[in-house]
């Protein structure tokens, strides 16, 4: 499939994702968040797929935030049709089966620090910024960094990040628990390979459970999350890769995963 302001590669079982607007350091307009359901779908529905590493083009920024040209002039139902339509795709990003790797190189700003949020994992480069810049705009956040950012580094810390509309540092980023890794800026797609490669040469069932488990367990009372990874505990010893991931470790002997 082709788009406008995306490209995906592939190399093996992992996808490489770029949002392709330099220009406009990877401003999300309505047409990037539309191709980036669509490329949600694509990447769900191919098998090759394991797990995908999301980059912004350019030396400068992953996302600058969601396109402020295009917002402008919006009006109340405009801009929460907006709002709507970023929350939509990056919950559809954040409940996709497969993990994601965001590859930070540069501003992730508002939108872009949502976007971020949205991933699985972040990994960033020494250069890179974070921060909701909204409230300097005159508007809240809108792709639901009100709510992802609390439940990642605290509520404290997101109200200040909120209120402030700070730019922050990587090396802060990282001390506050928003990125899990920084990284030399020509080492960021090394890196984010090598552990996406880790992960693709795992159970990619048990991966997929493991992901499903954080995102909803998180949402549901502790009683009922324990329910939950009890179930999917279970549901992993009716598939093939459990037998050959056991019978491997018996036999001394690299597993064989099939997805099964
Ligand atoms: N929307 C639209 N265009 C943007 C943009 C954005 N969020 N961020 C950068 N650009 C454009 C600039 O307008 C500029 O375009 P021109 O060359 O045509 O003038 C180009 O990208 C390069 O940007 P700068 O010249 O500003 O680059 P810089 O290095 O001087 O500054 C920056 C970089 C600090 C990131 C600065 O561009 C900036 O502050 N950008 C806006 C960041 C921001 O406020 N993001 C939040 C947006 S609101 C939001 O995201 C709401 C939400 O939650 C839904």
């Amino acid at each position: 499939m082709e788009w406008n302001t995306l490209f995906l590669e592939k190399e093996g079982n992992i996808a490489l994702l770029t949002i392709n607007r330099p220009k406009a350091l990877n401003a999300l307009n309505p047409e990037v968040l539309t191709e980036l359901g669509q490329a949600v779908d694509v990447i769900t529905a191919d098998d090759e797929i394991f797990v995908v590493i999301l980059k912004g083009a350019g030396e400068k920024a992953f996302v600058a935030g969601a396109d402020i040209t295009a917002m402008k002039d919006m009006t109340a139902l405009e801009s929460r049709a907006f709002g709507i339509l970023g929350q939509e795709v990056f919950k559809k990003l954040e409940y996709m089966p497969k993990p994601v790797i965001a590859a930070i190189n540069g501003f992730a700003l508002g939108g872009g620090c949502e976007l971020a949020m949205a991933c699985d994992i972040r990994v960033a480069t020494e250069k890179s910024k974070f921060g909701q810049p909204e409230v300097g705009l005159g508007v809240t956040p809108g792709f639901a960094g009100t709510q992802r950012l609390p439940r990642l580094v605290g509520k404290g810390r997101a109200k200040e990040l909120l209120y402030t509309a700070d730019m922050i540092s990587a090396a802060d980023a990282h001390r506050i628990g928003l990125v899990n890794h920084v990284v030399a800026e020509d080492q960021l797609l090394e890196f984010c390979k090598s552990m996406a490669k880790r992960i693709a040469t795992k159970g990619q069932i048990a991966v997929r459970l493991c992901k499903a488990a954080v995102d909803q367990g998180l949402e549901m009372d502790v009683d009922k999350s324990m329910a939950f990874e009890a179930d999917i505990f279970a549901l992993c010893f009716a598939t093939s890769d459990q037998k050959e991931g056991m019978t491997a470790f018996v036999e001394k002997r690299k597993p064989n995963f099939i997805g099964k």
